[in-house]
């Protein structure tokens, strides 16, 4: 099992590293205490390297990646690997995570992350995969609850069952993505709150928040699908769930995810200090409600 000291892990809420911001935030340095960045943005792209390094040396650095994709039946890539770990080494990240799900298939490249059965199968390939990541990194692995709107009637445990079995057997961390929990349950009808007792707390290392959308949802004429698209404020009952997550885990370093029609640099400062505003108030017993906006 992999491990490192987590002394340097930031308790505030940070924001991603976006390509459109970085230069503003490289020249302002703006109050918070971390930045996430897709490692996939910098691999090919030099000038925003260097800004990067720039803002690496005034902010701890998360690495969320995006294309490792672990759930991949013909393996993970080891050139793409061997790219992020040199990344990695350059930016020394306190935390490193990615998804649970698939996004790459034969080589080729898709633009989604896709779902997983849970049974005995994918317990044994993704334990092969997440190893390998893990000692191709050189470092725990974070791996993160997807957002889901369908299920395989092929899966034999719950999605927290698998989660938890595979720290169990790779001795990977988890990253909560409070608004995937909020979102899932109701596509899928289960109880958000009992997804975060069920999750092993002592694996959990990171939270995300992140906006979504209400759209029809096809296959169930009158009915709502929430999607995952990033591209809003965190919507309330998600801040709600997120104090609970807060009372079960503790203080975790908490991402304000936003990758698409990315606002003004200001709207993301203020989500992170809402994110800070209520743990504050959750941890010291005030409803979190009295500070909410
Ligand atoms: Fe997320």
């Amino acid at each position: 099992m992999l491990s490192e000291s987590n002394d340097r892990v930031p308790t505030g809420a940070g924001i991603g590293l976006r390509l459109p911001h970085i230069a503003e935030i490289v020249a302002t340095l703006p109050p918070v205490p971390w930045l996430e960045i897709h490692p996939e943005n910098f691999l090919a792209n030099p000038h925003a390297t260097e800004l990067l390094l720039a803002a690496r040396r005034q902010y701890q650095v998360s690495v969320h990646t995006v294309g490792i994709s672990i759930g991949s039946a013909h393996g993970i890539d080891r050139s793409h690997l061997k790219r992020v770990r040199s990344l990695i080494d350059m930016v020394d990240p306190f935390l490193v995570s990615g998804h649970l799900a698939w996004s790459t298939h034969a080589g080729e490249y898709l633009n989604d992350l896709l779902p997983l059965p849970y049974d005995d199968e994918t317990l044994d390939l993704l334990e092969a995969h997440i190893d390998e990541v893990q000692e191709g990194l050189g470092r725990p692995y974070l791996v993160e609850n997807p957002s889901s709107y369908v299920g395989f009637g092929a899966s034999t445990i719950s999605e927290v069952e698998f989660l938890s079995e595979l720290v169990r057997r790779t001795g990977c961390q988890l990253l909560c993505d409070v608004s995937n929990v909020y979102l899932s349950a109701h596509n899928m009808d289960y109880d958000a709150h009992r997804y975060i007792d069920g999750l092993p707390a002592d694996a959990v290392g990171e939270l995300h928040l992140g906006g979504f959308a209400a759209e029809d949802d096809e296959a169930q004429p009158g009915g709502e699908l929430l999607v995952d698209t990033h591209a809003t404020i965190v919507a309330e009952p998600a801040w709600d769930l997120y104090a609970y997550a807060i009372r079960r885990f503790g203080r975790k370093p908490t991402l304000i995810e936003w990758d698409n029609d990315i606002p003004p640099l200001a709207t993301l400062l203020a989500e992170a200090a809402r994110a800070d505003e209520i743990a504050r108030a959750t941890l010291s017993g005030r409803a979190h409600r009295a500070v909410a906006g």
